[in-house]
């Protein structure tokens, strides 16, 4: 996408590595060097163990020790803050919370005043689509609506960078292809930043900018793809299927 960068806006990660207790194992990260545009759709796609949700729990602030460095928008990341959300495979909801409240949990700390925060709230449960549904508690949703308050929850805060961790793979195949068509929705709209952690290949081509691909132990960056295909994409269409097997092959089958 093009958009005018400013010199301190967006994400940086300079030789980024992290181990954890074993010295001798070979590093979960191993100098990661990655840049990543303001307003930009960045997915990270490796198989399982890569240390995928290790680099996104380093950039969410939730874990700080690692070697290298880490810059959002300009400043160093040193803890969480509301600047950056983040979701989960698991929705985490709390269970004797209804929407309305679990949605509301992610402001306590905002400095915001009681009807701004309630205002904020009722706009993003009208984001993901759930107006209607402020009372149910999360046995009474489906795991896609459950992850819609996830989502909600992650972005009241109008964070500048939105982190998601495989939100959509406990999914069935019909509600996680509604939501890859909401997500798209949803950043085409806020137009923030968005980094993807994903196995599902097809998704990462359907909603991103840039492709991650990386290599396990030591957990590194194997390669970059850009993805030029025009918007909205969709399942099916030829050159997403095609961009897909192109990914698979080269990085992802046995012989590769
Ligand atoms: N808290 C931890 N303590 C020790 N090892 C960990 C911890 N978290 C992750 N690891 C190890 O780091 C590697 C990468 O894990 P992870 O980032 O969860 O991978 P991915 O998300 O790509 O599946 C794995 O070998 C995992 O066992
Ligand atoms: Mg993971």
């Amino acid at each position: 996408m093009t958009t005018v960068i400013e010199q301190d806006s967006g994400l940086t990660l300079r030789h980024v590595s992290k181990r954890f207790n074993d010295d001798a194992a070979p590093p979960v990260l191993d100098r990661i060097d990655l840049s990543i545009t303001s307003g930009e759709f960045v997915s990270i796609v490796g198989a399982s163990g890569c240390g995928k949700s290790t680099l996104l729990r380093l950039v969410a602030g939730l874990d700080g020790n690692h070697e290298g460095e880490i810059e959002f928008d300009g400043k160093r990341i040193v803890t969480t803050d509301l600047s950056r959300g983040i979701v989960f495979q698991d929705h985490r909801l709390f269970p004797w919370l209804d929407v309305e409240q679990n949605v509301a949990v992610a402001l306590r700390n905002a400095p915001l005043s009681k009807a701004a925060k309630a205002r904020a709230v009722a706009e993003h449960i009208e984001l993901v689509g759930l107006t209607g549904y402020e009372r149910h508690y999360p046995h009474q949703l489906s795991g896609g609506m459950a992850q819609r308050v996830a989502i909600a929850r992650g972005l009241v805060n109008r964070p500048r960078l939105l982190l998601l961790d495989e939100p959509f793979g406990a999914l069935d195949a019909l509600t996680r292809s509604r939501l890859q068509v909401e997500l798209q929705r949803i950043w085409e709209r806020e137009r923030i930043t968005m980094v993807l952690v994903t196995h599902d290949v097809e998704e990462a081509v359907l909603l991103s900018d840039r492709i991650v691909v990386m290599q396990a132990r030591p957990g590194r960056i194997g390669e970059v793809i850009d993805v030029s295909l025009p918007r909205p994409r969709k399942v099916g269409h030829r050159e997403v299927a095609r961009l897909r097997d192109d990914i698979v092959d080269t990085f992802f089958t046995e012989a590769a």
